[in-house]
């Protein structure tokens, strides 16, 4: 191994400046060089690229979004742009990849894997939708953001009587929604692996507040529909003034937490020692407090598992 690269693909996630800095300072430190390619796999593509050192990653660690960009490629999704790509590889010499980004972007790596170039993947997206990991880089500071925002609208909740609908991202994950509707005490919660019921939701709605509920927050994950439509509904059931906050693109955003730093420098790091190893196609991850690695593919492959626990808890303790 001469020479790696190293891109962030698909939507960005606070920390992972941290893990290019890691791939970028673990590469060096053991004498090769280190190619940053930027906006993904389109500016792999265009042919993107510029050397680093370890002055090109100071002062990143504490810095949302991500130094070298990022992108979603049609391109790249066809066999012709795929081929470019291995051209480009291979031109500027480079034997190893380290793809940061979600499951897209992963499926992109065990594509060029096929292609005999080395490449591992590391787990970057707010979303925490994958379920070989315990967590994904970016979730930990998504929650808390979420959490913050939580905390203010619980406020003017209260002060009003009213009830909030608060959506947040995760596509067709409920995981952002779950952690922080918890940590929040949202009184209901709302995810894409559980049914609801809405007479039941505004029954709970009216119960909470005949209890002496003065507010009633419903955490609501993206996949499951709009917030607007939802506080329509709500309020028209129960007759309590509704509210609904959309989070959106603020989730992806702001410095990222200590565990999401620390998460990051522990994954590229290991992604620069795999690929020393001679490993390709390979999945970091973290189980049980211990990095782990696992086949891309398989790891793509695993079905969704939801914490029905954490929910039974949330519930349990919003009552
Ligand atoms: O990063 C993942 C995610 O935040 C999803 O939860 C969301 O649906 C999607 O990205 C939106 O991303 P964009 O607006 O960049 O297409």
């Amino acid at each position: 191994m001469k020479c790696i690269g190293v891109l962030t693909s698909g939507g960005d996630a606070p920390g992972m400046n941290a893990a290019i800095r890691a791939v970028v300072r673990t590469g060096l430190d053991n004498g090769i060089r280190v190619m940053g390619i930027q906006r993904g796999y389109s500016g792999l593509i265009n042919g993107e690229l510029f050397e680093m050192d370890r002055r090109s990653v100071a002062d990143t660690i504490q810095r949302g979004g991500t130094i070298l960009r990022t992108a979603r490629s049609k391109e790249f999704k066809t066999k012709e742009g795929r081929k470019k790509a291995v051209n480009i590889l291979k031109a500027f010499g480079i034997d190893g990849l380290v793809v940061i980004g979600g499951d897209g972007s992963f499926r992109g790596a065990s594509e060029l894997a096929k292609q005999d170039i080395c490449t591992i993947g590391i787990p970057g997206t707010i979303d925490n939708d994958l379920t070989y990991t315990d967590y994904t880089i970016g979730f930990d500071t998504a929650i808390n953001t979420v959490l913050d925002a939580i905390n203010k609208i619980r406020d003017t909740s209260t002060s009003h009587g009213r009830v909030s609908i608060i959506e947040v991202m995760g596509r067709n994950c409920g995981d952002i929604a779950l952690y922080a509707g918890l940590a929040g005490g949202a009184e209901s919660i709302i995810v894409p692996e559980k049914n609801y019921d809405l007479n039941e939701l505004c029954k709970t709605i009216l119960e909470g507040k005949i209890r002496g509920k003065r507010h009633n927050l419903i955490l609501l994950a993206e996949g499951v529909g709009g917030a607007d439509e939802l506080a329509k509904k709500v309020q028209e059931i129960t007759s309590i003034d509704t509210r609904a906050t959309i989070l959106g693109h603020i989730q992806r955003g702001g410095s990222p937490t200590c565990m999401d730093r620390v998460l990051a420098s522990q994954m590229g790091y290991r992604a620069v020692e795999l690929l020393f190893e001679g490993k390709t196609s390979r999945a970091i991850g973290i189980k049980f407090g211990k990095i782990i690695d696992e086949d891309i593919e398989e790891a793509l492959n695993m079905p969704r598992n939801f914490n029905e626990k954490l929910y039974q808890i949330a519930m349990a303790l919003s009552y």
